[in-house]
């Protein structure tokens, strides 16, 4: 019977849109816990890039310093205005007074990410690695609150 195929259709289709629904309200509820995972993959990354600096490999110093740069695209979009006072951020206030600095600063990390991954000998690589490292603590010296709240 052609009506009831169309009917299951439609219902399917429901159940479907309702969960792709419910997938992207969670994602978009949770900026603060995507930013501290996307933060805690970018110091994954890191880690495994200083090992790098022992034993050289370009493809992985690619691979590690790519993931750093893709991170700090998708960080620029985690800071939404009503997250500023969210109890489990660890994000100085600053952050929302000083977006621009805050945002050229994660700008800054991406691009010395990605020239780091351009690398193809081991001294370029630990000079350029250690740039990018030394955003971390620059930023979080300004941005980052000295305890996270538990
Ligand atoms: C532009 C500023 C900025 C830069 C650059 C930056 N961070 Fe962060 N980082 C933050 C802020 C802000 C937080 C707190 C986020 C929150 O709790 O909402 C944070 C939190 C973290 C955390 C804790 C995540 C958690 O589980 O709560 C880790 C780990 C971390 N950063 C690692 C790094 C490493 C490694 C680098 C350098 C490669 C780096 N960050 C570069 C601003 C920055």
């Amino acid at each position: 019977m052609k009506t009831s195929r169309t009917v299951l259709l439609a219902s399917l289709a429901g159940v479907g849109l309702a969960l792709s629904l419910a997938t992207v309200a969670v994602s978009a509820g949770n900026p603060v816990e995507e930013r501290q995972a996307a933060m805690k993959s970018v110091g994954q990354s890191m880690k495994e890039a200083s090992a790098l600096t022992a034993t050289f490999d370009a493809a992985k110093a690619k691979a590690s310093m790519d993931s750093v740069a893709g991170a700090a695209k998708k960080l620029k979009g985690l800071y939404p205005t009503d997250s500023a006072n969210d109890p489990k951020t660890g994000a100085d206030p600053k952050v929302w007074t000083q977006k621009a600095d805050f945002e050229k600063r994660l700008a800054e990390m991406g691009s010395l990410a990605t020239a780091a991954g351009k690398t193809t000998d081991a001294d370029s690589f630990k000079a350029s690695f250690k740039a990018v490292g030394e955003t971390c603590k620059s930023c979080h010296d300004v941005y980052r609150m000295k305890k996270k709240p538990a």
